[in-house]
């Protein structure tokens, strides 16, 4: 099993597959179902071929070959982090012992569930992207979008070849399910609540690679701790994967900020819309949204389900081998974000069931960072508006404030008086219409759209006007 992907073979990979002649045979039979997915729910706009990077090793140098691919040609490929043989579980009741290569028949199940939670998210955003191509920004944004795409269907990849190779005839099925149901769909839709959103326009996209994906790195880096060690190392590659889905969603969102305060300078106003910009109050609408179903993904403030993942060694935390304290947690305690007499608190727990709280609370840190940076644009300007992270409690479905209406201030309303005020905290039909007018695409070298500033670099070194998609 060498750390170099296998591109003779009809699915790529570094897992040894031609040794195992009956995974190999289910999963060659499961990727005509994945590329008849990708031909109806993937990108809908045609294009001869994309400058993509393509995984072809996992260490830690060359891991990526970038080259004009056409999308349909795109090997997708099984990559899993290199095997570290003295690897021990790092946490839970079976600290110390060796890792899992194969799964612990009593966890069975949880660890099934777990992959096929992580699994459903991978296809369901290629599919609320899809049809984002037709009105792309530049050459640039368009290659970006394709980029995540196809290694979301990368990740999809990884979590079925986990189903196929551990889970016996069960995981061939959610195998199948996970191609099954859809993004938005009436009769099966996705699992997860933000998985089911649209994403109509490329300020969402943004907002979506900026706080969805980032939850998407949160929910990884807890499963690359796992003692089930095939989990870890999928986990562990798809990581460096998703960073760059990070710079997506990051940069982006400083672009349209940054053009957005250019035209307030330009015409001396707050509302850039008669001008072809987006304000910021929109933005900041947009982030309020995405935001709070983002964190949703988190799950309650406490779990008991979680409690156990931990205990039984499936899902550790964020950054386990860096905290200081037992890796057990069997008696400490934690504070979570709780209704507390009617009011937006905190209540004390035993730490093991408050751990959604806690990786949420590294999210929301996270997040932070990114709102800082908007504003930094902001301030250089010399104008004083800036953007911010909405209360916790604010437009939340999942939770302790699933049941109440908060401000993004935190403060606590009336459902009628929720209603009557909305439209000043969360995108209107009014903006979702002005940011979809805006949307005409540019697929000329070197253009960009008036919404947005160009990016400061381009992809591997190319400049902004390189050929990155041939229409
Ligand atoms: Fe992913
Ligand atoms: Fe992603």
């Amino acid at each position: 099993m060498g750390p170099s992907a296998d591109y003779t073979e009809k699915i790529p990979n570094n897992v040894g597959l031609h040794e195992d002649r009956r995974l190999q045979r289910a999963l060659e039979s499961w990727q005509p179902n994945f590329l008849s997915w990708w031909e109806s729910m993937g990108p809908s706009l045609p294009t001869q071929d994309v400058y993509l990077r393509t995984a072809v090793n996992v260490g830690r140098e060359g891991w990526a070959h970038f080259g004009h691919v056409p999308m349909r040609d795109y090997r997708w490929g099984i990559f899993l982090a290199e095997r570290d043989g003295d690897r021990r579980i790092g946490f839970g009741e079976h600290k110390g012992e060796p890792a899992w290569q194969k799964v612990p028949g009593e966890y069975r199940a949880d660890l099934q569930r777990l992959i096929v939670i992580q699994g459903d998210t991978e296809p369901a955003s290629v599919e609320q992207q899809r049809n984002l191509g037709a009105t792309a920004p530049s050459l640039y944004d368009l290659r970006n979008l394709f980029q995540v795409n196809v290694e979301e269907g990368r990740h999809l990849w990884a979590m079925v070849y986990l189903l196929h190779a551990f889970f016996g005839r069960e995981g061939r099925e959610e195998a199948e399910q996970l191609l099954h149901r859809n993004s938005g769909s009436e009769e099966s839709p996705r699992i997860l609540g933000a998985f089911n959103e649209e994403t109509p326009d490329w300020l969402s996209f943004f907002m979506f690679t900026y706080f969805t994906d980032r939850d998407g790195k949160y929910q990884l880096g807890t499963l690359k701790e796992s003692g089930f060690d095939p989990l870890a190392r999928t986990c562990e590659f798809m990581l460096k994967e998703e960073a760059h889905h990070m710079m997506v969603g990051t940069t982006g969102v400083d672009r349209v900020v940054e053009r957005t305060v250019q035209l307030m300078i330009e015409h001396d106003t707050e509302d850039v819309t008669a001008h072809g910009g987006i304000s910021l109050d929109v933005i900041q609408k947009y982030l309020n949204f995405h935001y709070s179903v983002s964190l949703d993904l988190f799950g309650g403030e406490t779990s008991t389900n979680v409690a156990g993942y931990y205990t039984a060694g499936l899902k550790g935390r964020w950054m386990e081998d860096r905290r200081a304290d037992d890796h057990r947690l069997t008696d400490g305690s934690a504070m979570v974000d709780a209704l507390v007499d009617g009011r937006i608190g905190e209540t004390e727990v035993p730490a093991l069931t408050g751990l959604n709280t806690d990786l949420r609370r590294a999210y929301i840190a996270d997040c932070q960072s990114g709102v800082n940076r908007w504003n930094k644009i902001i301030e250089r300007a010399g104008l004083p508006q800036r953007l911010a992270l909405p209360s916790i409690a604010f437009n939340r479905k999942v939770g302790a404030f699933a049941g109440i209406e908060a401000t993004p201030d935190g403060e606590i309303v009336s459902a009628a008086e929720w209603e009557r005020r909305k439209g000043a905290w969360l995108p209107t039909d009014v903006d979702k219409t002005h940011v979809r007018s805006l949307m005409r695409p540019v697929h000329e070298r070197g253009k960009i759209a008036a919404w947005i500033a160009p990016p400061r670099n381009g992809i591997n070194g190319k400049p902004f006007d390189y050929d990155y998609v041939h229409l």
